[in-house]
Formats: C-alpha cells, structure tokens, sequence
C-alpha cells in the first residue's frame, strides 16, 4: 500500500476537499488546505498537522506566496488532491465567453497550475496527483455543458499526466464522483439559466440535477474512497465511484451514443 504522510488538498475548506483533508488528519498526516476561507483549526479532525493556507488558486501571486509557504515546511509531498472546483449552469446560447472562461479557470487552467507547481515536490516521494473529476466528465449534461466539458478535459489530463510522469515515479488519477451533497449545490453560477428562449428548459433541468445532488452520497464517504485510491499500488488513470455511477459509465462505453444522448435528454433536457 502507498503509504501518505504529506498531502496538499485543494479546496479544502468544504465538501469533498474537507472530507480528505479530515481523514488524513485523522490518521496523522500533514496537510497543506488550500482554499480562500481559513476555517478554525477546531473545525478540522483532531490528529496530523493542519497547514491552511489562505489562496485562491486563480490568482497567480496568490499561488506563488502559497507554495512558497508550503515550500519553507516542506520538499516532498506524497499526494496532490486537485480538488477545488464549482459549477455554473445555463444555455450554451445564453452563456458569455466571460462565463466560459471563468468555469475553464479554476476548474482547469488553474488545477494545471497547482499541478505544476506540486510536480517537483511530488517527484521526490513517487506521489500521485488525484484530480476530482466527476460522472459529469462523461455523461454529457445539457445546460452544464461547459462544467461536463471543464471535467473531460480533467479526465483527459489525468491520464495524459499519468503517461508523462510515471517515468518520474509520479502516478495521476482522475475521479469521477456522482452527486454528493456539499455546498457545491449553493455555489453553482446560474445568473444565466435561462436568459432567452434557448435556456427555458434550464431551470427544470438544473433543478432535478440539484435534488440529486442534495439527496447525494456525504462527502466524508467520497472522500474515503479518494483516499483508498491514492494509496493503492497500482493505480488506474480513471475511477468511477459507487455501484450506481459505475454502471452508468459503464453504459457510455457498451452503448450507442444517439441511444444514451437520447436518455440524457429524458432526464435533463
Ligand atoms: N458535489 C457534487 O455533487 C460533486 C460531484 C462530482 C464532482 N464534484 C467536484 O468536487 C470538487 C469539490 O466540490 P464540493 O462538492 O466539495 O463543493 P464545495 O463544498 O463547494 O467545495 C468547493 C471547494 O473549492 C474551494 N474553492 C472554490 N474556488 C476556489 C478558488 N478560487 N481557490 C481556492 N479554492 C477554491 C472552496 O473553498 P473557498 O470557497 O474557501 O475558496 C471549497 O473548499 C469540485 O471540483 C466539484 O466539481 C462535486
């Protein structure tokens, strides 16, 4: 088993990224939690050693004075959680270039930039990189395109890094969580569902999403699961979790994709 002793966690102030970032303190690891609220230290698991650092990882400097602060504690790191993330909803007809870019920014160009920050220091452990992806990567959600696009582009990067690093001993992962029931519901963008004509179905269809999503799996048992994965052996670049989601992406590779984009369109179009 891989054994982790040093984790930098992403998103770390909520949902999924606190529910990994609690257990490994639970089992005694040090953390680096970054996200831009700090919480108090006794809202966190008991245990390891807690580092929050206050950044938002779209802005440039603020990631340089991050990982400065996590360079001066420490030269290795075991695992990256590339997890911090969020949603926004809307028409692709009604939504602005300025939406889009936003979504691909923290979602993608700047999950890239943490990435090649942690490189180095993950190079000196043999670590892993697991990015919180989601079933969203795969199953193609119509007025949350540019986030299921933003979480195929992880996918693709999950297992395009996974190639070029693991001559440096580095293995990635991608994740694909279904609905879990966080605050990721709350902080969805939906200033442009619906706008004109082309959005009117937005709201139902984003509504039933959201209903899913706060019935979801608790993100302390998805982070337990992120956390089985970092420590296998001999990790796969892709992961579905739970039984349900796993025969759904199971589906998207057996059948024809009119016949699944036609289902697609039942349940959310
Ligand atoms: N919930 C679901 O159903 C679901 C399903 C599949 C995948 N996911 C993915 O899981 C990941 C975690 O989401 P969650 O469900 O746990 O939602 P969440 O509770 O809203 O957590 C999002 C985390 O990202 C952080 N964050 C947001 N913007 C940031 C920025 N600019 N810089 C640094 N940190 C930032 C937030 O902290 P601050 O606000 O303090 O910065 C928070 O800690 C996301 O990538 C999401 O796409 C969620």
């Amino acid at each position: 088993m891989f054994q982790i002793t040093k984790a930098l966690v992403t998103g770390a102030s909520s949902g999924i990224g606190k529910g990994i970032a609690d257990q490994l303190l639970g089992e005694g690891c040090e953390v680096f939690a970054l996200s831009r609220r700090v919480l108090d230290e006794n809202q966190f698991q008991k245990g390891g050693t807690l580092h929050q650092i206050a950044c938002d990882i779209t802005d440039e400097q603020s990631l340089i004075e991050a990982f400065d602060q996590i360079k001066e504690k420490t030269d290795r790191l075991d695992v990256l959680f590339s997890n911090a993330g969020f949603g926004i909803a809307g028409a692709i007809a009604d939504t602005p270039k300025t939406q889009v870019i936003r979504q691909f920014d923290l979602n993608v160009f700047s999950a890239v930039e943490v990435i090649r920050k942690a490189i180095p220091l993950l190079e000196t452990a043999g670590g892993r990189i697991l990015l919180t992806s989601s079933v969203a990567a795969v199953v193609p959600l119509p007025f949350q395109s540019f986030y299921s696009a933003t979480k195929a582009s992880l996918n693709i990067l999950a297992q395009t890094l996974d190639t070029e690093l693991k001559p440096f001993g580095i293995r990635a992962i991608a994740v694909m969580p279904g609905d879990v029931s966080t605050n990721f519901t709350d902080h969805r963008d939906k200033k442009v569902c619906p706008v004109t004509h082309y959005g009117e179905r937005c709201e139902s269809s984003i509504a039933r999403m959201e209903k899913d999503e706060r019935e979801g799996t608790a993100p302390r048992v998805i982070a337990g699961k992120f956390i089985r994965i970092a420590k296998k052996n001999h990790p796969k670049p892709l992961y579905g979790l739970g039984f349900f989601y796993k025969c759904v992406l199971l589906l998207y590779k057996l059948l024809p994709v009119r016949l699944m984009n036609k289902l697609i369109a039942l349940l959310y179009g």
